[in-house]
C-alpha cells in the first residue's frame, strides 16, 4: 500500500508513522497541500490522505484518477473541499465521521469563556505586571440563552456542556433528532432569543453564508457568535459590519472563510494580504484560533486509527462503512447498503 499524505504537520506524521512501520505501508508525507499542481506527487500511490484545506475539486480528482489513485482518505469529518459528485465513478472517498466531538465542543467552550472573561487580555497584562482590571468586565454564562445550530455529534456535546453551566439551550437543525432531548425552534426564533450562538452544522450550498447581514440583523444586540465549524458559514464582511455597528458583541472564530492559504502556517513577520482577516483580528472583541478545535492527542490518535482502518477495510474487504455516500439516487441498487464499494 502506498499513500501520499498532503498538508502534513509534525503532529500528523507522529500519529501515522507507527502504522507505516507496523503494517509495512509506504507513507509519503508532504507538507504541501493537494491541488492541481501538486497532485502528481501521488504518482504510483493507491491512496491520498488529505485534510480540510486540501483541494479535491473536479480537475484534481481527474488528475488523481489518471494517476491510478483509488481512494481519497479524508483525515477529518467535513468534506466540503471534495467534489463528491465528480468523484463518483472515478475515485472513492472515505472520511473520519467522528474522532472526538469532545475536542471540538470543549474548544468551543474554551473560546467562549476566554472571550467573555477576557482571559487572553488578562494573560498578556499580568505578564507585564499590569494588574489593572479596567476593561475586563465579563458576564455570567449562568442563566444566559445559547442557540446551537446543528445538533449532530459536536452540537450535542456542546449543548450538554452549556447545560452544565446552567444555561438555557435552544436548538436548530434542518433534521431535528427526536432523541436529542433539545428544544428545537426556528432559526429566526433562535436568532432573536439567543445571547450566544454557536454553529455546528456542515458547510453546504444551503448553509453558505448562513450568517449574513439579514441574520445578524435579527440577533440580539451584543450577541456573541462562535464558529468552530467551517468559515464560509459566516459572511465575514457582514460580521465586520455587525461588530462595527455594536450589533455583534463578540466573535469567536476557529475557522475563517478564506483560511485555506493562511491557517496552519506561520506568517509572523510577514504582511498578511487578507484585509478582512486583518480587520477582524484587530477588533478587541474578536478571538481567532487557526482551525485548532480538533487538536487533542485523543483526536489525533482516533483520526489515524480510523483512517488506517478505512484504507484496510477498503483494500482488504472491499467494503468501508466510512465511504461517503454520493447520493447517486439509486436507492434500490445501493451497493453501500449491501456493504460493498459504492461503484
Ligand atoms: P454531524 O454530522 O454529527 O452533525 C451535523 C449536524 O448539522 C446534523 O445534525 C445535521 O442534521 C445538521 N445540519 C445539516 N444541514 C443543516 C442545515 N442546513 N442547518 C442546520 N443544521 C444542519 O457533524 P459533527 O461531527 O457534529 O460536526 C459538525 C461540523 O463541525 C462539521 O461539519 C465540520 O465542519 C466541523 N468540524 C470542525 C472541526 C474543527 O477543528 N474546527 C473539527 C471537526 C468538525
Amino acid at each position: 500500500m502506498k499513500i501520499a499524505f498532503f498538508d502534513v504537520k509534525p503532529y500528523t506524521e507522529e500519529a501515522f508513522r507507527p502504522y507505516a512501520e507496523s503494517l509495512g505501508w509506504e507513507m509519503r508525507f508532504y507538507d504541501t497541500k493537494l491541488g492541481i499542481h501538486t497532485a502528481s506527487l501521488a504518482t504510483g500511490c493507491d491512496a491520498v490522505c488529505i485534510f480540510v484545506n486540501d483541494d479535491a475539486s473536479a480537475p484534481v480528482i481527474d488528475r488523481l484518477h489518471e494517476l491510478g489513485v483509488k481512494v481519497i482518505a479524508l483525515r477529518c469529518a467535513g468534506y466540503n473541499n471534495v467534489d463528491l459528485s465528480h468523484a463518483f465513478g472515478r475515485v472513492h472517498v472515505v472520511h473520519v465521521p467522528a474522532y472526538s466531538p469532545y475536542a471540538v465542543a470543549e474548544h468551543t467552550m474554551a473560546m467562549l469563556l476566554t472571550s467573555i472573561r477576557r482571559i487572553h487580555k488578562a494573560y498578556n497584562r499580568t505578564r507585564e505586571f499590569n494588574f489593572s482590571l479596567n476593561g475586563l468586565t465579563g458576564f455570567d454564562l449562568h442563566g444566559k440563552t445559547v442557540g446551537v445550530v446543528g445538533t449532530g455529534r459536536i452540537g450535542r456535546v456542546f449543548a450538554d456542556i452549556c447545560k452544565g453551566f446552567g444555561m438555557r439551550v435552544l436548538a436548530y437543525d434542518k433534521y431535528p433528532a427526536a432523541d436529542a432531548g433539545l428544544p428545537y425552534v426556528t432559526l429566526p426564533e433562535l436568532y432573536r432569543e439567543s445571547d450566544i450562538i454557536s454553529l455546528h452544522c456542515p458547510l453546504t450550498p444551503e448553509t453558505h453564508h448562513l450568517i449574513d447581514r439579514e441574520a445578524i440583523g435579527m440577533m440580539k444586540k451584543g450577541v456573541t457568535l462562535i464558529n468552530t465549524s467551517r468559515g464560509a458559514l459566516i459572511d465575514a464582511e457582514a460580521l465586520l459590519e455587525g461588530i462595527k455597528a455594536r450589533q455583534v458583541g463578540a466573535a469567536c472564530l476557529d475557522v475563517y472563510e478564506e483560511e485555506g492559504d493562511i491557517f496552519f502556517e506561520d506568517f509572523s513577520g510577514h504582511i498578511v494580504e487578507d484585509d478582512t482577516l486583518a480587520r477582524l483580528i484587530s477588533m478587541p472583541n474578536v478571538l481567532v484560533t487557526s482551525h485548532q478545535a480538533f487538536l487533542t492527542r485523543e483526536a489525533l490518535d482516533n483520526i489515524a486509527e480510523t483512517t488506517v482502518g478505512n484504507l484496510q477495510a477498503f483494500f482488504d474487504t472491499g467494503c468501508c462503512q466510512n465511504e461517503l455516500c454520493y447520493r447517486c439516487g439509486r436507492v434500490e441498487t445501493c451497493k453501500k447498503e449491501r456493504c460493498a464499494r459504492c461503484f
